[in-house]
């Protein structure tokens, strides 16, 4: 028996849906929500991930900016850069597109976004408020890993979740989020990584099963507890198209609900960004 696919797309529509009456609130006070994207280099997921948060954007309404700087760009370039679009009263939400050239320091780049315009949640400030359960901003990812679970009917309240990896992009604020006595948290959390021993003893432990490792294919079959729910946020460019870090065919034969990739994370993450900056947009407006 397969397991139930989790559609992230029908999901996601689900969060914007939700967003319109607010975008179209703002509006009507004379505010057009904001995101700038600033990318640095030209490599090509980046690049395609910051045209499809420019096109959601569009989608819904959303004005947004995207500043490429060349790959050469020094850091004083690029801090100068955030500190105009801190100052743009236009702008609600500033993503820094990560991996950044080693010229740059991800710790600075991170930190020169104002706390208030953070959407991506990585100012080391806004990261911590996670981690205190006082979140100022979700980080996208997770947060839409967590808006999956919930409206897929798998509450983790209550359920060991076990997470394949320790970014700060995904792991480590996704077992932050989780661990939160708060709605759709409350989870046991179990972080695995590169030197976790018998990484199959953990996973088969595992009522939620996240993956998140930039290993294509590494969540097999074996690794399953029948019945689990899998969520995959890996994306791979193979020959064979795209994959996740789950094999996908073989585990959906054990799991009880699984995500896809493409399809599943990645429309959530989007959506999330969207929130975020709404959610920045109505704090911003506010506040003037
Ligand atoms: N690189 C991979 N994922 C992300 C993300 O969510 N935000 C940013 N800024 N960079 C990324």
């Amino acid at each position: 028996m397969g397991a139930t696919i989790i559609d992230g797309k029908r999901i996601a529509d689900a969060v914007r849906a939700e967003l319109r009456p607010r975008i179209a609130g703002l509006r009507a006070r004379g505010v057009t929500p904001g995101l700038a994207a600033v990318i640095v280099g030209d490599d090509p997921a980046s690049v395609l991930y910051v045209k499809m948060k420019s096109q959601a954007c569009e989608e819904m309404g959303l004005h947004s900016v995207t500043l490429r700087l060349p790959a050469d760009a020094p850091e004083a370039g690029l801090l100068a850069e955030v500190r105009g679009l801190n100052a743009d009263p236009g702008v609600h939400g500033i993503l820094v597109q990560q991996p950044l050239p080693s010229q740059i320091s991800t710790m600075r780049a991170v930190s020169s976004v104002s706390v208030d315009k953070d959407v991506d949640c990585f100012h080391p400030e806004n990261v911590g408020l996670v981690l205190i359960g006082a979140p100022r901003f979700a980080p996208a990812t997770p947060a839409g890993v967590i808006e999956l679970l919930v409206r897929s009917g798998n509450d983790p309240g209550g359920k060991h979740v076990v997470i394949l990896g320790r970014s700060n992009i995904v792991g480590r604020p996704l077992a932050a989020l989780l661990m939160q006595k708060a709605a759709g948290a409350n989870a046991t959390v179990t972080v695995c990584h590169v030197k976790t021993r018998d990484l199959a003893q953990h996973t088969r432990r595992a009522d939620i099963l996240v993956a998140a490792t930039g290993r294509p294919q590494l969540v097999t079959a074996d690794m399953i507890k029948p019945g689990a729910v899998v969520v995959d946020v890996g994306v791979h460019r193979t020959d064979g198209g795209l994959v996740g870090d789950v094999a996908f065919d073989e585990v959906k034969e054990v799991a009880g609900m699984i995500t896809p990739v493409p399809g599943g994370v990645g429309p959530m993450t989007t959506a999330m960004l969207l929130l975020n900056t709404v959610t920045a947009a109505e704090k911003l407006s506010e506040q003037r």
